[in-house]
Protein backbone atom coordinates (compact mmCIF):
# COMPACT_ATOMS: atom_id res chain seq x y z
CA UNK A 1 0.00 0.00 0.00
CA UNK A 2 0.89 3.41 -1.12
CA UNK A 3 2.62 5.59 1.20
CA UNK A 4 1.13 4.36 4.95
CA UNK A 5 2.68 4.50 7.50
CA UNK A 6 2.04 0.94 9.38
CA UNK A 7 2.90 0.27 13.13
CA UNK A 8 3.17 -3.03 15.18
CA UNK A 9 1.14 -2.86 18.84
CA UNK A 10 0.81 -3.98 22.14
CA UNK A 11 -1.84 -4.09 23.79
CA UNK A 12 -4.27 -4.17 21.24
CA UNK A 13 -6.47 -1.58 21.04
CA UNK A 14 -10.18 -2.04 21.87
CA UNK A 15 -11.75 -0.49 18.62
CA UNK A 16 -10.71 -2.36 15.13
CA UNK A 17 -10.55 1.45 13.57
CA UNK A 18 -9.99 4.90 15.88
CA UNK A 19 -8.94 8.16 14.99
CA UNK A 20 -5.90 9.81 16.17
CA UNK A 21 -4.46 13.16 15.90
CA UNK A 22 -5.45 13.58 12.64
CA UNK A 23 -5.22 10.12 11.43
CA UNK A 24 -7.28 6.76 10.48
CA UNK A 25 -5.55 3.53 12.36
CA UNK A 26 -7.32 0.72 11.45
CA UNK A 27 -5.77 -3.38 11.93
CA UNK A 28 -4.04 -4.06 8.60
CA UNK A 29 -6.35 -7.50 7.61
CA UNK A 30 -4.13 -8.43 5.21
CA UNK A 31 -1.09 -9.01 7.86
CA UNK A 32 -3.18 -11.31 10.29
CA UNK A 33 -2.77 -13.72 11.74
CA UNK A 34 0.91 -14.02 11.29
CA UNK A 35 1.20 -10.47 12.45
CA UNK A 36 -0.79 -7.55 14.44
CA UNK A 37 -0.14 -4.24 12.95
CA UNK A 38 -2.08 -1.01 12.44
CA UNK A 39 -1.70 1.20 9.54
CA UNK A 40 -1.82 5.20 10.35
CA UNK A 41 -3.84 6.40 7.49
CA UNK A 42 -3.23 9.88 6.45
CA UNK A 43 -5.33 10.28 3.20
CA UNK A 44 -8.11 9.44 1.64
CA UNK A 45 -5.93 8.38 -1.53
CA UNK A 46 -4.53 5.85 0.74
CA UNK A 47 -8.07 4.62 2.62
CA UNK A 48 -9.41 3.87 -0.94
CA UNK A 49 -6.31 2.25 -1.24
CA UNK A 50 -6.66 0.06 2.35
CA UNK A 51 -10.35 -0.80 1.52
CA UNK A 52 -10.04 -2.11 -2.38
CA UNK A 53 -6.88 -4.34 -1.39
CA UNK A 54 -8.95 -5.20 2.09
CA UNK A 55 -6.81 -3.78 4.49
CA UNK A 56 -9.77 -3.02 5.94
CA UNK A 57 -12.84 -5.52 5.01
CA UNK A 58 -16.36 -6.23 6.34
CA UNK A 59 -19.50 -4.69 5.61
CA UNK A 60 -19.71 -2.83 8.98
CA UNK A 61 -16.39 -1.63 9.09
CA UNK A 62 -15.61 -0.10 5.52
CA UNK A 63 -18.67 1.87 6.32
CA UNK A 64 -16.87 3.18 9.23
CA UNK A 65 -13.94 3.71 7.42
CA UNK A 66 -15.58 5.67 4.55
CA UNK A 67 -16.83 8.24 7.25
CA UNK A 68 -13.96 8.05 8.91
CA UNK A 69 -12.54 9.26 5.52
CA UNK A 70 -14.61 11.74 5.18
CA UNK A 71 -13.74 13.36 8.19
CA UNK A 72 -9.77 13.19 7.12
CA UNK A 73 -10.69 15.26 3.61
CA UNK A 74 -13.20 17.43 5.77
CA UNK A 75 -9.61 18.16 8.02
CA UNK A 76 -7.67 18.69 4.75
CA UNK A 77 -9.40 20.74 2.71
CA UNK A 78 -10.53 23.49 5.49
CA UNK A 79 -8.68 26.68 5.79
CA UNK A 80 -8.98 30.21 7.79
CA UNK A 81 -11.75 30.25 4.62
CA UNK A 82 -14.20 27.12 5.97
CA UNK A 83 -14.35 23.52 4.07
CA UNK A 84 -14.09 23.21 0.39
CA UNK A 85 -16.86 21.24 0.17
CA UNK A 86 -16.59 19.88 -3.20
CA UNK A 87 -13.06 18.65 -2.79
CA UNK A 88 -14.83 16.54 -0.05
CA UNK A 89 -17.96 15.24 -1.98
CA UNK A 90 -15.24 14.73 -4.73
CA UNK A 91 -13.23 12.30 -2.16
CA UNK A 92 -16.43 10.73 -0.45
CA UNK A 93 -17.78 10.12 -4.04
CA UNK A 94 -14.13 7.80 -4.55
CA UNK A 95 -14.75 6.50 -0.99
CA UNK A 96 -18.55 5.18 -2.08
CA UNK A 97 -17.11 3.96 -4.88
CA UNK A 98 -14.30 1.88 -3.45
CA UNK A 99 -16.64 -1.55 -3.45
CA UNK A 100 -19.84 -1.62 -4.48
CA UNK A 101 -21.73 -4.44 -2.92
CA UNK A 102 -21.71 -3.40 0.87
CA UNK A 103 -24.62 -0.87 1.72
CA UNK A 104 -22.98 -0.02 4.63
CA UNK A 105 -20.02 1.96 2.52
CA UNK A 106 -22.46 4.60 0.85
CA UNK A 107 -24.91 4.71 4.02
CA UNK A 108 -22.00 5.56 6.11
CA UNK A 109 -19.79 8.01 3.85
CA UNK A 110 -23.50 9.63 2.92
CA UNK A 111 -24.29 10.35 6.67
CA UNK A 112 -20.62 11.57 7.65
CA UNK A 113 -21.85 14.16 4.72
CA UNK A 114 -24.34 15.31 6.20
CA UNK A 115 -22.19 17.19 8.84
CA UNK A 116 -20.38 18.65 6.61
CA UNK A 117 -21.84 22.46 7.23
CA UNK A 118 -20.40 22.02 10.73
CA UNK A 119 -17.15 21.95 9.88
CA UNK A 120 -14.47 19.00 10.58
CA UNK A 121 -14.86 19.09 14.01
CA UNK A 122 -18.49 18.03 13.61
CA UNK A 123 -17.63 15.56 11.06
CA UNK A 124 -15.59 14.01 12.99
CA UNK A 125 -17.75 13.76 15.81
CA UNK A 126 -20.34 12.24 13.79
CA UNK A 127 -17.97 9.74 12.24
CA UNK A 128 -16.65 8.86 15.75
CA UNK A 129 -20.15 8.86 16.94
CA UNK A 130 -20.64 5.61 14.32
CA UNK A 131 -17.77 3.92 15.39
CA UNK A 132 -19.17 3.47 19.05
CA UNK A 133 -22.78 3.02 17.68
CA UNK A 134 -21.58 0.00 16.19
CA UNK A 135 -20.40 -1.72 19.01
CA UNK A 136 -23.52 -0.84 20.92
CA UNK A 137 -25.40 -2.13 17.60
CA UNK A 138 -23.63 -5.17 17.01
CA UNK A 139 -23.74 -6.12 20.97
CA UNK A 140 -27.34 -6.00 20.55
CA UNK A 141 -27.69 -8.04 17.83
CA UNK A 142 -25.25 -10.66 18.83
CA UNK A 143 -27.06 -11.17 22.02
CA UNK A 144 -30.72 -11.67 19.99
CA UNK A 145 -28.98 -13.97 17.43
CA UNK A 146 -27.55 -16.15 20.08
CA UNK A 147 -30.93 -16.31 21.89
CA UNK A 148 -32.55 -16.89 18.47
CA UNK A 149 -30.00 -19.96 18.25
CA UNK A 150 -30.84 -21.26 21.79
CA UNK A 151 -34.45 -21.27 20.99
CA UNK A 152 -33.56 -23.01 17.49
CA UNK A 153 -31.08 -25.80 18.90
CA UNK A 154 -32.48 -25.82 22.55
CA UNK A 155 -31.09 -29.28 23.91
CA UNK A 156 -27.48 -29.30 23.29
CA UNK A 157 -24.42 -26.99 22.83
CA UNK A 158 -24.55 -26.15 18.99
CA UNK A 159 -22.29 -26.96 16.20
CA UNK A 160 -21.98 -24.09 14.33
CA UNK A 161 -21.05 -23.51 10.38
CA UNK A 162 -19.74 -19.79 9.63
CA UNK A 163 -18.31 -17.87 6.39
CA UNK A 164 -15.87 -16.05 5.38
CA UNK A 165 -15.19 -13.15 8.80
CA UNK A 166 -17.75 -11.40 10.59
CA UNK A 167 -15.64 -10.49 13.76
CA UNK A 168 -13.94 -7.70 15.77
CA UNK A 169 -12.10 -7.46 12.61
CA UNK A 170 -14.96 -6.63 10.13
CA UNK A 171 -16.89 -3.87 12.85
CA UNK A 172 -15.81 -1.75 15.20
CA UNK A 173 -15.03 -4.15 17.85
CA UNK A 174 -17.90 -7.02 18.47
CA UNK A 175 -18.65 -8.35 15.42
CA UNK A 176 -21.57 -9.82 13.65
CA UNK A 177 -22.13 -13.84 13.31
CA UNK A 178 -19.02 -14.60 14.68
CA UNK A 179 -19.85 -12.03 17.66
CA UNK A 180 -23.28 -13.99 18.19
CA UNK A 181 -20.69 -17.56 18.29
CA UNK A 182 -18.55 -15.65 20.76
CA UNK A 183 -21.30 -15.01 22.67
CA UNK A 184 -22.62 -18.31 22.72
CA UNK A 185 -19.35 -19.55 23.83
CA UNK A 186 -20.03 -17.44 26.82
CA UNK A 187 -23.04 -19.00 27.70
CA UNK A 188 -21.06 -22.61 27.27
CA UNK A 189 -23.86 -23.49 24.41
CA UNK A 190 -20.86 -24.03 21.87
CA UNK A 191 -19.53 -27.70 21.23
CA UNK A 192 -17.50 -26.96 18.15
CA UNK A 193 -17.37 -24.44 15.04
CA UNK A 194 -17.11 -25.13 11.73
CA UNK A 195 -14.88 -22.37 10.11
CA UNK A 196 -14.98 -22.69 5.93
CA UNK A 197 -11.27 -21.35 4.73
CA UNK A 198 -13.15 -18.86 2.52
CA UNK A 199 -11.56 -19.02 -1.08
CA UNK A 200 -10.24 -17.01 -2.90
CA UNK A 201 -8.87 -14.21 -0.22
CA UNK A 202 -9.25 -17.00 2.57
CA UNK A 203 -11.31 -14.25 5.06
CA UNK A 204 -12.17 -17.88 7.49
CA UNK A 205 -8.65 -19.42 7.58
CA UNK A 206 -6.93 -16.08 8.15
CA UNK A 207 -8.96 -14.12 10.27
CA UNK A 208 -11.72 -16.18 11.64
CA UNK A 209 -9.96 -18.76 12.78
CA UNK A 210 -6.85 -16.50 14.45
CA UNK A 211 -10.27 -14.55 16.49
CA UNK A 212 -11.60 -17.94 17.71
CA UNK A 213 -8.44 -19.03 18.80
CA UNK A 214 -7.84 -15.51 20.85
CA UNK A 215 -11.34 -15.88 21.98
CA UNK A 216 -10.43 -19.82 23.24
CA UNK A 217 -13.70 -21.00 21.28
CA UNK A 218 -12.86 -24.60 19.86
CA UNK A 219 -12.89 -24.79 15.72
CA UNK A 220 -12.15 -26.80 12.93
CA UNK A 221 -11.38 -25.31 9.43
CA UNK A 222 -12.39 -26.77 6.21
CA UNK A 223 -12.16 -25.90 2.92
CA UNK A 224 -15.35 -24.69 1.58
CA UNK A 225 -16.52 -27.51 -0.66
CA UNK A 226 -16.09 -30.00 2.50
CA UNK A 227 -19.49 -27.60 4.00
CA UNK A 228 -22.46 -29.53 2.44
CA UNK A 229 -20.78 -32.89 3.18
CA UNK A 230 -20.74 -32.14 6.79
CA UNK A 231 -24.18 -30.87 6.83
CA UNK A 232 -25.11 -34.42 5.30
CA UNK A 233 -22.94 -36.19 7.87
CA UNK A 234 -25.19 -34.68 10.60
CA UNK A 235 -21.80 -32.44 12.31
CA UNK A 236 -23.92 -28.87 11.84
CA UNK A 237 -27.06 -27.73 13.90
CA UNK A 238 -27.13 -24.31 12.56
CA UNK A 239 -25.08 -22.24 10.36
CA UNK A 240 -24.72 -18.40 11.22
CA UNK A 241 -22.96 -15.44 8.48
CA UNK A 242 -23.17 -11.94 7.73
CA UNK A 243 -24.56 -9.92 5.06
CA UNK A 244 -23.27 -6.98 2.96
CA UNK A 245 -26.96 -6.13 1.88
CA UNK A 246 -29.96 -6.94 2.54
CA UNK A 247 -32.89 -6.15 -0.04
CA UNK A 248 -36.09 -4.93 1.12
CA UNK A 249 -37.86 -9.04 0.68
CA UNK A 250 -34.67 -10.51 2.60
CA UNK A 251 -32.37 -11.42 -0.53
CA UNK A 252 -29.10 -11.27 1.37
CA UNK A 253 -25.58 -10.39 -0.49
CA UNK A 254 -22.49 -12.32 1.39
CA UNK A 255 -19.23 -13.57 0.47
CA UNK A 256 -19.47 -15.43 -2.34
CA UNK A 257 -20.01 -19.15 -1.40
CA UNK A 258 -22.85 -18.75 1.16
CA UNK A 259 -25.94 -18.95 -1.26
CA UNK A 260 -24.27 -22.77 -1.38
CA UNK A 261 -23.99 -23.18 1.78
CA UNK A 262 -27.80 -21.65 1.89
CA UNK A 263 -29.23 -24.51 -0.07
CA UNK A 264 -27.06 -27.14 1.45
CA UNK A 265 -28.61 -25.88 4.63
CA UNK A 266 -32.43 -26.01 3.15
CA UNK A 267 -31.33 -29.76 1.53
CA UNK A 268 -30.45 -30.94 5.61
CA UNK A 269 -33.13 -28.92 7.48
CA UNK A 270 -30.23 -26.95 9.45
CA UNK A 271 -31.08 -23.41 10.01
CA UNK A 272 -29.39 -20.39 7.96
CA UNK A 273 -29.25 -17.61 10.25
CA UNK A 274 -27.96 -13.84 8.94
CA UNK A 275 -26.93 -11.26 12.07
CA UNK A 276 -26.38 -7.88 10.34
CA UNK A 277 -27.03 -4.42 11.60
CA UNK A 278 -30.28 -2.36 10.39
CA UNK A 279 -27.68 -0.48 8.58
CA UNK A 280 -26.81 -3.15 6.34
CA UNK A 281 -30.43 -3.53 4.68
CA UNK A 282 -31.07 -1.21 1.41
CA UNK A 283 -34.94 -0.97 1.33
CA UNK A 284 -34.96 1.04 -2.23
CA UNK A 285 -34.18 -2.62 -3.40
CA UNK A 286 -36.94 -4.81 -4.05
CA UNK A 287 -35.18 -7.59 -4.19
CA UNK A 288 -31.58 -8.81 -4.47
CA UNK A 289 -31.39 -9.11 -8.38
CA UNK A 290 -30.68 -5.29 -8.16
CA UNK A 291 -27.19 -5.83 -5.68
CA UNK A 292 -24.21 -5.02 -7.81
CA UNK A 293 -21.94 -7.65 -7.02
CA UNK A 294 -17.85 -6.60 -7.26
CA UNK A 295 -15.99 -8.70 -9.52
CA UNK A 296 -12.36 -9.05 -8.35
CA UNK A 297 -8.79 -9.34 -9.91
CA UNK A 298 -8.49 -12.78 -11.48
CA UNK A 299 -4.76 -12.82 -9.82
CA UNK A 300 -6.97 -13.54 -6.79
CA UNK A 301 -7.93 -17.11 -8.44
CA UNK A 302 -5.04 -18.10 -10.56
CA UNK A 303 -2.48 -18.04 -7.20
CA UNK A 304 -2.32 -17.21 -4.03
CA UNK A 305 0.39 -14.81 -2.26
CA UNK A 306 2.83 -14.62 -5.43
CA UNK A 307 2.18 -18.59 -5.61
CA UNK A 308 0.50 -19.23 -9.43
CA UNK A 309 -1.35 -21.74 -9.45
CA UNK A 310 -3.19 -22.10 -12.79
CA UNK A 311 -2.18 -22.24 -16.59
CA UNK A 312 -0.50 -18.85 -17.70
CA UNK A 313 -3.50 -16.82 -18.87
CA UNK A 314 -6.15 -18.56 -17.22
CA UNK A 315 -10.01 -17.18 -17.72
CA UNK A 316 -11.76 -16.47 -14.23
CA UNK A 317 -14.55 -16.02 -12.55
CA UNK A 318 -13.96 -14.15 -9.26
CA UNK A 319 -17.31 -12.62 -7.83
CA UNK A 320 -16.17 -11.30 -4.50
CA UNK A 321 -20.34 -11.60 -2.99
CA UNK A 322 -23.45 -14.05 -4.10
CA UNK A 323 -27.14 -13.60 -3.33
CA UNK A 324 -29.04 -15.89 -1.27
CA UNK A 325 -32.47 -15.70 -1.94
CA UNK A 326 -35.11 -14.57 0.93
CA UNK A 327 -36.70 -18.34 0.97
CA UNK A 328 -33.22 -20.21 1.78
CA UNK A 329 -32.98 -17.86 4.79
CA UNK A 330 -34.30 -18.93 8.07
CA UNK A 331 -34.08 -15.58 9.87
CA UNK A 332 -32.09 -12.08 9.60
CA UNK A 333 -31.01 -10.65 13.16
CA UNK A 334 -30.60 -7.10 13.61
CA UNK A 335 -30.09 -4.59 17.01
CA UNK A 336 -33.75 -4.41 17.00
CA UNK A 337 -35.64 -7.30 15.70
CA UNK A 338 -35.90 -10.93 14.30
CA UNK A 339 -36.52 -11.00 10.36
CA UNK A 340 -37.89 -14.04 9.18
CA UNK A 341 -39.08 -13.95 5.62
CA UNK A 342 -41.61 -15.41 4.03
CA UNK A 343 -41.57 -18.62 3.09
CA UNK A 344 -38.26 -18.97 4.76
CA UNK A 345 -36.76 -23.00 5.52
CA UNK A 346 -36.51 -24.18 8.97
CA UNK A 347 -39.61 -22.59 10.93
CA UNK A 348 -43.49 -22.38 11.09
CA UNK A 349 -43.04 -19.17 13.38
CA UNK A 350 -44.43 -15.72 12.75
CA UNK A 351 -42.65 -13.70 9.84
CA UNK A 352 -41.35 -10.88 11.83
CA UNK A 353 -41.01 -11.26 15.65
CA UNK A 354 -39.60 -8.03 17.30
CA UNK A 355 -38.32 -8.85 21.09
O1 LIG B 1 -14.81 -9.14 0.85
P1 LIG B 1 -15.02 -9.01 2.33
O2 LIG B 1 -14.04 -9.77 3.14
O3 LIG B 1 -15.17 -7.57 2.77
O4 LIG B 1 -16.46 -9.69 2.56
C1 LIG B 1 -17.01 -9.63 3.85
C2 LIG B 1 -18.26 -10.40 4.00
O5 LIG B 1 -18.81 -10.92 3.07
C3 LIG B 1 -18.84 -10.42 5.38
O6 LIG B 1 -19.54 -11.61 5.60
C4 LIG B 1 -19.83 -9.23 5.54
O7 LIG B 1 -19.21 -8.05 5.13
C5 LIG B 1 -20.29 -9.09 6.94
S1 LIG B 1 -18.99 -8.60 8.06
C6 LIG B 1 -19.75 -8.36 9.57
Amino acid sequence: MKGEDETVVSPRPRLSLSWDDGHILAVDQRALPHEYRLLRIETVEQLTDAITSLAVRGAPAIGLAGALGVALSACRNSSGSGVDEAAVRADAARLSAARPTAVNLAWAVRRALTRLAGGPEAVLAEAMAMVEEDVTVNRAAVVRAADLVQSLVPDRPVRVLTHCNTGRLATAAVGTALGAIIELRERGRIAEVLVDETRPLLQGARLTAWELGEAGVPYRLCVDSAAAAAMARGMVDCVLAGADRIAANGDVANKIGTYGLAVAAARHGIPFVIVAPESSWDRELADGSGIVVEERDPGEVTGFAGVEAAPAGAAVFNPAFDVTPAELVTAIVSEVRVFRPHGSHGTSRPREVSA
